[in-house]
């Protein structure tokens, strides 16, 4: 099976741009940063103290959490609550950094991403986040980093929004980036990595240079 790793930055494109090329490609699709999401959610929801490793860890213990692997059918649930839209919220972002600096968390979810890896039956998969290149898949078949300045990223994702949340958001994804870049490296390319600089590219450029790095690693 092939198995696409992918890292980057917040706001680099990674989770749609990963999406795309999968269904293009006929694999499956794991969006590694929604599950950290689904943790901190369970956090919030059981009222448990973000900045206190020890309940966070606690957690684990039941966290039942599942995700939708195919390209055309993502969710993301814990237990029967659909949180696909939910851990997208602000209160979830602003803590998601705290959860996933804990090891604990870290070692049992990249078990998980790995167990997920093996049990896909797709003819390959693109599993993307921050040290999927490094950590939990660095055998992968095809390695990338997708970056892009970080004012492109900025303006992409504050495309949409007035100037002052504009401002805001800009700010809250360099200060998370600036907290993630503590625990793992994802802003430099490691050994063997390819770098996609998605800065001058439109999505479907990006796309198409994911697809084809995959096309020509067989
Ligand atoms: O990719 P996304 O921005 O949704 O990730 C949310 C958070 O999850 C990141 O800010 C980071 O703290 C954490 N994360 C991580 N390792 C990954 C994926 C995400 O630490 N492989």
């Amino acid at each position: 099976m092939t198995v696409v790793a992918i890292d980057g930055p917040a706001g680099s494109g990674k989770s749609s741009v990963s999406r795309a090329a999968a269904r293009a490609l006929g694999f499956s699709y794991q969006d590694t940063g929604a599950a950290y999401r689904a943790l901190a959610w369970t956090a919030l929801d059981r009222g448990v103290d973000t900045e206190q490793p020890e309940q966070l860890v606690a957690l684990l213990r039941d966290f039942p959490y599942s995700i939708g692997i195919h390209p055309d059918d993502y969710f993301v649930r814990v237990g029967a609550t659909d949180v696909t839209d939910a851990i997208r919220e602000p209160r979830v972002t602003a803590v998601v950094s705290a959860v996933a600096r804990v090891p604990e968390v870290r070692a049992y979810l990249v078990e998980l991403f790995r167990s997920v890896i093996r049990s896909s039956s797709t003819p390959g998969i693109i599993i993307e986040g921050r040290d999927i290149t490094t950590v939990v898949a660095p055998d992968a078949t095809v390695r990338i980093l997708l970056t892009a300045t970080e004012e492109a990223r900025m303006a992409r994702r504050s495309a949409e929004l007035s100037t002052e949340s504009a401002a805001k958001t800009a700010q809250q994804l360099s200060s998370r980036d600036a907290q993630d870049s503590k625990v793992v490296d994802f802003m430099n390319a490691a050994d063997g990595v390819v770098t996609i600089d998605s800065t001058d590219l439109d999505f479907d450029q990006t796309v198409s240079a994911v697809v084809d790095l995959v096309r020509t690693s067989d």
